[in-house]
């Protein structure tokens, strides 16, 4: 007799839409086939979930991987192993590679570099640049591709559209989502004096201080509503940013990354230097208190982790050589469940910032809830499990964290995707085999 199922999740806590359940998971062909009690139903592989909460897959949607043309920093396989070690099901990859991702023959490449490689689901950004706006229409309902990029700010690489003609230009052609790095570059530019030829790097938040981000982001959101097209501010950093655009939600939704809820300047610079260097800043620690004030008032729409990782070597350069970025793929499920620990938020937030919210704001086809027919993504998590944090547990070729050392209650045991356990117990399970990311409507 054939079993029932390819597997069965037993005994665990489901975190459903309904709420927490005591239930057991079906699963056939990679997708959710059954929910409930499953009794001794036969299964070719059975999971013993008990004292385990199980949650929709963590999809994290802002992730830089370096792949092609930066592997030294970090490649598609390294950084999906990093993700799937993490308790991360599926990422978004931002196109500030080498080249840049501004083609369909970039997407193309990236696709298949993904293919056999990649540990994780995967979806590629394709970056706008003031000369392939008339293409961008086209270049979004590709195959595998996560949506637009719009660097209003320079940051790493060379991505850049700086002036309000060339962004609405962008956001005249297409229908999806634009995400959106929002720090104006005309004051970018007029700053950098504070930190030229050489500065202290606790001087980062005010060489790329509030108006500058402010700044970018109101522009953003005018534009955005003269064209009737949505955008999503990528790592916002500032309680003046919230407070703007709570009057956007029609239009506008909103990201914060884990270092941005974590850390706090000064702090964070006395303690890592560069290795807290990130744009936009790690800023006060009211700017700290008002995001974690947004995430609480459904303001935040997302936790992305803006995977960004360079060497030590790169790092340990002095400020502002120093290169801007963090990694934190493998982070963000252990640093959210502390938080929830803690009693900074619940662990239905958590899903809806890292599960529910990727699928509402992107348009994921049949992911981001634990549901019938859904494809069978989880993370499931020990919320007792008290563990370090330390740079030998990283698996991203940079081999570093800045929360090296911190103890957390929360850790991800677990990564199934399309119903294959890929990391049990701090342990990868090969071969990769991650897929491309499909979206409602598109490709
Ligand atoms: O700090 C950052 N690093 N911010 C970005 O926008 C880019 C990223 C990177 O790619 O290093």
């Amino acid at each position: 007799m054939s079993d029932a199922y390819d597997l069965i999740l037993a005994r665990g806590t489901l975190c459903t839409p309904s709420g927490r359940v005591e239930a057991d998971v079906g699963i056939t062909g990679g997708r959710i086939a059954a929910l409930g009690d499953l009794g001794a139903a036969p299964a070719a592989t059975r999971l013993d979930c008990s004292g385990l909460h199980v949650l929709p897959g963590v999809i994290d949607t802002q992730v830089h991987f370096r792949e092609p043309g930066i592997e030294h920093k970090e490649d598609i396989a390294t950084g999906t192993a990093a993700a799937a070690m993490g308790g991360v099901t599926a990422v978004f990859e931002m196109p500030n590679t080498k080249p840049a991702t501004v083609t369909a023959a970039d997407l193309a490449d990236k696709c298949r570099r993904a293919k056999d490689r990649a540990w994780v689901d995967m979806a590629f950004y394709v970056g706008a640049t003031p000369d392939n706006a008339g293409d961008l229409a086209v270049l979004e309902r590709l195959p595998g591709c996560a949506g637009i990029k719009l660097f209003m700010g320079s940051s790493t690489g060379t991505l850049l559209v700086a002036d309000d003609s060339a962004i609405a230009a962008v956001l005249a052609n297409g229908l999806r989502r634009v995400a959106i790095h929002a720090e104006d570059e005309e004051r970018l530019r007029s700053r950098f004096t504070i930190v030229a030829g050489g500065a202290d790097v606790g001087l980062h938040p005010a060489w790329r201080d509030v108006e500058t981000a402010v700044n970018a982001t109101r522009r953003v959101l005018a534009l955005a509503e003269g064209v009737g097209r949505p955008v999503h501010i990528l790592h916002v950093s500032t309680a003046e940013e919230l407070d703007i655009l709570k009057d956007h939600r029609d239009i506008a939704t909103v990201e914060v990354t884990p270092q941005h809820l974590t850390l706090a300047a000064p702090g964070c610079y006395e303690a890592l230097d560069a290795f807290a260097q990130m744009n936009p800043p790690i800023r006060e620690a009211r700017h700290r208190d008002a995001l974690w004030q947004a995430v609480n008032n459904g303001l935040v729409d997302c936790i992305g982790s803006d995977h960004a990782p360079h060497t030590r070597e790169e790092k340990k350069k002095p400020y502002p050589d120093s290169p801007s970025g963090m990694p934190g793929v493998q982070t963000l499920v252990p640093l959210i469940l502390d938080h929830v620990a803690k009693g900074r938020l619940s662990l239905e937030r958590l899903v809806d910032l890292t599960s529910a919210g990727p699928a509402r704001i992107f348009g994921l086809a049949g992911r981001g809830r634990i549901a019938l027919g859904y494809r069978a993504d989880f993370t499931i998590v020990d919320l007792n499990a008290k563990r370090m944090i330390t740079h030998r547990w990283i698996v991203s070729r940079c081999g570093w964290t800045p929360f090296d050392g911190l103890t957390v209650q929360g850790w991800p045991i677990a990564t199934l995707i399309g119903g294959r356990i890929v990391m049990h117990e701090g342990q990868l399970i090969g071969p990769p085999a991650g897929e491309a990311i499909r979206f409602i409507g598109v490709g």
